[in-house]
């Protein structure tokens, strides 16, 4: 505790003196508050994917609730596919800490597959975990979805 404290004043003393720092900071700030976007499109399969059945592609999968849940299941960010089965979401950094979107979050898919095709399964929910697809000029982290598995209803 004593030694934070110590480290806080030679923190601000080393900010009030040299501009310098404070412009590196304001980068690193910048840096980790840049948000965060979910970006992806939904596929009518099994594996939320474009898949070549017969010669004919994967329809999309449009008016898909698409949620963001981390930990044990609860639900941090929730949208809808729209009419081209693409999904957005844009995530506050402060809140939502990279690595552990990365590690302990998942973007499911409440809607049951048999409502885009009835032949597929009514029961259970898409899952993917998250992954990390690149950074812009401007800093904004893009996240994607991997491939998806129909996993038995949550909660
Ligand atoms: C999606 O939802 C919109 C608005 O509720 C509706 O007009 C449209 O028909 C729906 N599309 C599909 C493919 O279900
Ligand atoms: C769905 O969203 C995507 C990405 O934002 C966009 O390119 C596409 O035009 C949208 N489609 C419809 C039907 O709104
Ligand atoms: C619906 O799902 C079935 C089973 O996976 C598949 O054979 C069929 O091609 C799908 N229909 C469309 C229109 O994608």
């Amino acid at each position: 505790m004593a030694s934070s404290k110590i480290f806080l004043i030679f923190f601000l003393a080393a900010l009030i003196a040299t501009p310098v720092v404070v412009a590196q900071l304001g980068g690193l700030l910048g840096g980790l508050l840049a948000p965060i976007n979910v970006d992806g499109v939904l596929f009518c399969s099994i594996n939320g994917k474009i898949d070549v059945l017969n010669g004919a592609t994967t329809p999309i999968f449009p008016n898909a609730s698409v949620q963001l849940r981390c930990g044990a299941g609860n639900v941090v960010s929730s949208t809808t596919t729209n009419g081209s089965g693409a999904f957005s979401l844009v995530l506050n950094p402060v809140q939502n800490i990279l690595s552990s979107l990365l590690s302990n979050c998942n973007i499911v898919v409440t809607t049951p597959l048999s409502t885009c095709n009835a032949s597929l399964p009514s029961a259970g929910v898409l899952q993917s975990p998250l992954q990390i697809v690149g950074r812009t000029a401007g800093g904004l982290v893009n996240l994607a979805t991997g491939v998806f598995q129909l996993i038995p209803q949550l909660n």
